[in-house]
């Protein structure tokens, strides 16, 4: 018997690593992965060795991670709730997906996780890899084991000799946090409290607004296909584009949110996010789409959006649904392609220009100007008084709308 586990190098899952091996009597295989969380991986391969994992995997996924799960989400301009750039959920995915293949290579029959039982990361993970290998089995320590508070913990890391600065920087943070190279999140602690402002020096990636240079920084972005290929004239490949406007992002004080939002297991939840890089993404993409996309189309794709972000925060990634609304979306970014450019100031971003060889935008009909005769003002007439037809009907049958 052999278990994948999503190993960190942190406390918590080398405290899982050991618990597994020795409730289950099994080989325990560690993953760790490089998503562009800012710390190290390599270290996790010693703390894992030191556990007596004999086999470990490190990889660095961060292009993966930006091309073929952040890029296509983006494509759809999604935000849950009206606000989550969904950072930690889209990241969810790609973990299972090679948690499963590893499990493949390996022999394992079962995946492990550090997620809690309360939280929407355990619903991603297990989604994901029962839809990859239905037959495989789960073990989330968290849901089964008597190490519920930190005392207990502690107890259990000297009885078996885990050293207790495997614990990042050797303090804990007050705050849950997860990041990768789209977010950093913070949740728990004082934060439990939805009327407390966080502490300032909570926030690690970005400075305040306040704090923000007075001078204004200026970016060009280059589409293809939806996608940015470059910034300011230079090719970039997708995680170089998502490092470089997180810093630019970060130092103009763009990208943080504190927010209460629905967790699918029901409860409310308090988080603050910074998410600099994906905060201008966002309001880039729907500037090339502004000029590119037909009406009816774009709108059609935005119906479809909170759907969208709704199957990814669910942990549906790995399902029909979203597979099809995916085709649908990254259909109808051919033509969206072109320049924006935008203006970073003090945690603002704001659209300053747009240009594109595949724009739909006339400026000969556009204009205020006597223009071409594509655009007959005459016609504007019979137009309005055909789709007043049925107001005039019910007016007229005595329907007050008033
Ligand atoms: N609430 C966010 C989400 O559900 C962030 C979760 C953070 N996860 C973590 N393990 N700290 O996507
Ligand atoms: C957890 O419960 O492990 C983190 C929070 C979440 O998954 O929503």
């Amino acid at each position: 018997k052999k278990v994948v586990l999503a190993y960190s190098g942190g406390l918590d899952t080398s405290v899982i690593a050991k618990w597994i091996a020795e409730t289950y009597d099994c080989e325990v295989v560690t993953f760790t992965a490089d998503l562009g969380q800012g710390e190290e991986v390599e270290p996790a391969r010693a703390k894992a060795q030191a556990l007596g994992i004999k086999e470990i995997y490190i990889e660095d996924l961060r292009e993966e991670f930006v091309r073929d799960y952040v890029y296509p989400m983006f494509r759809a301009n999604t935000v849950y709730e009206g606000e989550y750039l969904l950072g930690t959920s889209i990241a969810r995915p790609l973990i299972a997906k090679r948690l499963i293949e590893i499990a493949n290579e390996t022999g394992a029959d079962a995946i492990a996780h550090g997620a809690t039982g309360k939280g929407n990361d355990q619903v991603r993970f297990e989604l994901g890899a029962y839809a990859l290998k239905p037959g495989v089995k789960v073990i989330a320590p968290w849901r089964e084991w008597d190490l519920t508070s930190r005392e207990k913990l502690m107890a259990y890391c000297e009885e078996h000799s885990i050293p207790v600065d495997f614990n990042k920087a050797g303090t804990k943070s007050p705050y849950s946090m997860d990041a990768n190279l789209l977010h950093i999140s913070y949740e728990s602690g004082i934060l439990e409290d939805p009327w407390a402002e966080a502490e300032e020096d909570m926030w690690r990636w970005s400075v305040s607004p306040e704090a923000a240079p007075d001078e204004a920084t200026y970016l060009e972005l280059e589409y293809r296909r939806g996608d940015i290929v470059a910034i300011d004239g230079k090719e970039m490949t997708p995680a170089e584009v998502l490092t470089y406007l997180n810093k630019v992002g970060g130092d103009n004080g763009v990208g943080r949110l504190d927010i209460v939002e629905n967790r699918y297991v029901g409860m409310k939840s308090r988080g603050c996010y910074e998410t600099p890089g994906g905060t201008i993404m966002l309001k880039a993409h729907r500037a090339i789409e502004s000029i590119t996309l037909d009406r009816e189309v774009a709108h059609l794709k935005d119906g479809l959006m909170p759907k969208y972000a709704e199957v990814i925060y669910n942990g549906y990634w790995w399902s029909p649904e979203r597979k099809m609304l995916q085709e649908m979306i990254d259909a109808t970014q051919e033509p969206v392609n072109g320049t924006v450019r935008v203006k970073l100031y003090k945690g603002n971003v704001i659209v300053v220009g747009r240009k594109s060889d595949d724009s739909l935008f006339d400026e000969k009909i556009a204009t205020m100007e006597e223009d071409a005769g594509a655009y007959d003002q005459k016609d504007a007439e019979g137009f309005i008084k055909l789709n007043a037809l049925r107001l005039k009907i019910a007016a007229a049958k005595g329907r007050s709308q008033l």
